[in-house]
């Protein structure tokens, strides 16, 4: 199904079924551990060995010999697999850093050997037999260091990544009021709950893997080309995930070294990364230095945005792309961003949840907040005067729907913001300095093609089949409530299998498409499968209704089941999109309230309250989607707080790298979360109407406690993580 216009009138409409606050369908597979995931899924085939991997102690260098014989001799020992028997795996497209095979080492931790054993101890006994002879090379690790001497990172055709509208340079110069400041982010760790994790078996030239993946499509694709086979010879399945947040976009060294050793050693092998492994042999969210120079008139608009940012990777890795905002959330009409790449012989630097707006905004909306104070304006009345229904980067194109505004309104209302001293340090409540902190969110809506297979069985009940994945977002719920709202069935009759790459290609889950896109690919599927269940029983499908389990139209109504009396019915489809995203700039948009304490005496950071209001076209499932966003809002407490990856910058790792070291939140620094949604239907986006919340709960949550810290207590902060000892 090609669409092209706005989505008119149709079943989902009526949101019988869509739009309710549905509790998960998985909920109770998962609580009662009856959702395996990888590493657990101990029956698709038998007689499986563990393997554990041994990661390089060298951030970049040559491994020159390595000794596996003690190793291979070891109690209960099947194979050793040596990263020197093996020539380096061909990189994906989204690959930067090598992960199996050759004596390069590209990073620390890198997978170098695959112990395989009849048990997990075993093979991790064993892998410490190990002996190693590397040839470490000098390498460069510490970003601040190298900043300054960053060129301009490279598009596709080698262009410089540097973007401008009208003539920055001189409205700044020209501009009435300024402000000109650098901000940091840290790098950080994905820290999901399951590890990744993989188990692969050859059945002949077949090779099936159960792993944790976020997109089927390109895991078979990078697989089959890591081990040069077809890919039809490779099945990815992968129904649970333990989250990902942008860690299992692709293929990590689990899937490649387990196939490997699983053909090596003639078993079926199990590997889940250790997770002291994780930071460093996958891959993180860059640090960023980031200048944001603002000029305003002093009536408070924007008149010149220049916003450059600065991050590292592997050679021939990717920029963090933190100003991808800032090219279109405020109007202004003379605008500069720009991207600098400084060569590290870190990890690869990668996708992590919303990635370039997460850390980006976190520097833009300090910068806003400076720059209402300078002009005397109140921040939320700021990014109201500055709000605009265009691309500014390109006039003509206006946005599909933009209620920026609304939720600004709304924000303030909810929280009480006209109760704020816009002085800082006013406010003392016994031991506490208590400030309020606003920031916007906003977040791409990206329209990727999704495809579906749905059947009707005789029984009346209507199987979803897609290659699309779940992790820990709600996606099976939303897909049953799709099929159900549009074959007019209670959620009980439907079921939904995803994440097995023999099903129809989906969109896959990443950059918050999942929801729209795959949502509107059961629904192409089940105008298919209408159409057929209509023919069969005598109607025009056109002008067929299905309600109630049965069809009609005029005066006519049989049940559903009468079209499947001779037998299944099977509609199967896509949506694809033409160019509604070229005509209309897509995004999602959100305003963070957080009120803060911070102690007079000790200094410890307090949230005390939070209040988001995001705009995002329907919203399929209020339940799930304020479970996104509370979720969202705890890692972006997190990111303002704690989270940072401490770098050794003699050695080249990450220094802190496991879950007793690398801070996340707790229930205990977690308040009392208010979410809102506005009410809106978004006719650009899909015929679902709807759009992404997931990682748009997450944009502008840090800003938003940087500034109420500052109100709280007159430090500007502008590196982050904000903690005791660096700054309060
Ligand atoms: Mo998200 S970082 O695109 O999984």
């Amino acid at each position: 199904m090609l669409f092209d216009t706005p989505a008119s009138r149709n079943p989902i409409d009526r949101q019988k079924v869509i739009g309710k606050p549905t509790d998960r369908i998985d909920g109770p597979l998962k609580v009662t551990g009856n959702a395996p995931y990888a590493y657990e899924r101990h029956d698709v085939v038998p007689n499986q060995a563990y393997g554990y991997i041994l990661g390089s102690s060298i951030a970049t260098g040559r491994i020159r010999s390595m000794d596996v014989s003690k190793a291979k001799q070891a109690p209960g020992v099947i194979d050793v697999v040596s990263t020197l028997d093996y020539e380096p795996a061909p990189l994906g497209p989204q690959n930067t850093a090598n992960l199996f095979g050759g004596a390069k080492i590209d990073h620390y931790h890198q997978a170098i050997a695959l112990v395989v054993a009849e048990t997990f101890e075993e093979a991790r006994a064993a892998a410490n037999l190990i002996e190693v002879d590397y040839k470490r090379n000098d390498g460069t690790f510490d970003l601040e260091a190298q900043a300054d001497s960053a060129d301009y990172a490279k598009g596709p055709e080698g262009e410089d990544l540097v973007e401008r509208h009208g003539d920055f340079d001189k409205a700044f110069e020209s501009a009435e009021v300024t402000t000109d400041a650098t901000y940091r982010t840290p790098a950080e760790t994905h820290a999901m709950m399951e590890p990744h994790a993989t188990i692969a078996n050859w059945d002949g030239d077949k090779l099936t893997v159960w792993t944790s993946n976020q997109m089927i499509q390109w895991g078979k694709r990078d697989l089959a080309n890591a081990l040069k086979i077809p890919q039809e010879k490779v099945r990815l399945d992968s129904p649970f995930l333990g989250g990902g947040f942008g860690s299992k976009l692709f293929i990590r060294s689990d899937v490649v070294i387990a196939a490997i050793g699983a053909r090596q050693s003639g078993r079926p092998v199990k590997v889940a990364l250790q997770r002291p492994l994780i930071a460093n042999n996958t891959t993180h969210r860059p640090a960023t230095i980031q200048r944001i120079r603002l000029g305003a008139s002093k009536d408070g608009r924007l008149t010149a945005i220049a916003h450059e940012s600065t991050s590292g990777n592997l050679p021939g890795g990717k920029p963090e792309e933190a100003v991808n905002q800032t090219k279109v959330f405020y109007a202004g009409a003379h605008r500069k961003v720009a991207l600098r790449l400084a060569e590290l012989n870190m990890p690869e630097g990668n996708a992590m949840r919303a990635p370039g707006e997460a850390p980006g905004l976190m520097a833009l909306e300090i910068a806003m907040d400076e720059m209402a104070e300078k002009l005397g304006m109140d921040p939320v009345e700021f990014r109201i005067v500055n709000d605009t229904q265009v691309d500014p980067m390109d006039p003509d194109r206006p946005f599909s729907r933009r209620n920026f505004v609304e939720c600004l309104r709304q924000g303030a209302e909810a929280f009480g913001w006209d109760k704020r001293s816009a002085t800082p340090g006013k406010t003392v409540d016994g031991d506490w300095l208590v400030g309020m902190g606003m920031a916007a969110g906003y977040r791409g809506n990206i329209l990727m093609k999704s495809a579906a297979r749905v059947r009707l069985g005789k029984d009346g009940v209507v199987s979803v089949e897609t290659d699309m994945t779940d992790i820990g977002t709600g996606t099976y719920t939303i897909l049953a409530q799709t099929a159900a709202e549009m074959m007019g069935l209670p959620l009980e009759k439907v079921k939904v299998t995803l994440g097995d790459s023999d099903f129809p290609i989906s969109a896959g889950s990443g950059g918050q498409w999942g929801a729209n896109n795959s949502t509107a690919g059961v629904y192409a599927a089940c105008v298919k499968l209408r159409e057929q269940a209509a023919e069969k029983v005598g109607l025009d499908p056109q002008k067929a209704n299905f309600t109630n389990g049965r069809i009609h139209l005029g005066n006519k109504s049989v049940p559903l089941t009468e079209a499947t009396a001779d037998g299944e019915l099977v509609g199967e489809d896509a949506i694809e999109y033409a160019d509604v995203d070229k005509k209309y700039q897509q995004a999602t948009f959100a305003s963070h309230f957080v009120q803060m304490s911070v102690n007079r005496f000790t200094g410890v950071p307090r949230i005390d309250r939070m209040v988001a209001v995001c705009s995002a076209g329907r919203i399929l499932n209020p339940k799930a989607a304020r479970s996104q966003v509370i979720g969202a809002m705890t890692m972006g407490a997190g990111a303002a707080l704690m989270e940072h990856l401490a770098v050794d910058t003699r050695f080249g790792f990450f220094v802190n790298h496991d879950l007793a070291n690398y801070e996340v939140p707790v229930h205990a620094d977690i308040p009392h979360q208010e979410v809102t949604f506005i009410d809106d239907v978004d006719p650009y986006s899909s015929p679902m109407k709807a759009k992404g919340v997931g990682e748009l709960g997450l944009c502008g949550v840090g800003a938003a406690i940087a500034n109420a810290i500052y109100n709280a207590t007159g430090i500007r902060t502008r590196d982050y993580p904000i903690t005791l000892e660096n700054h309060l």
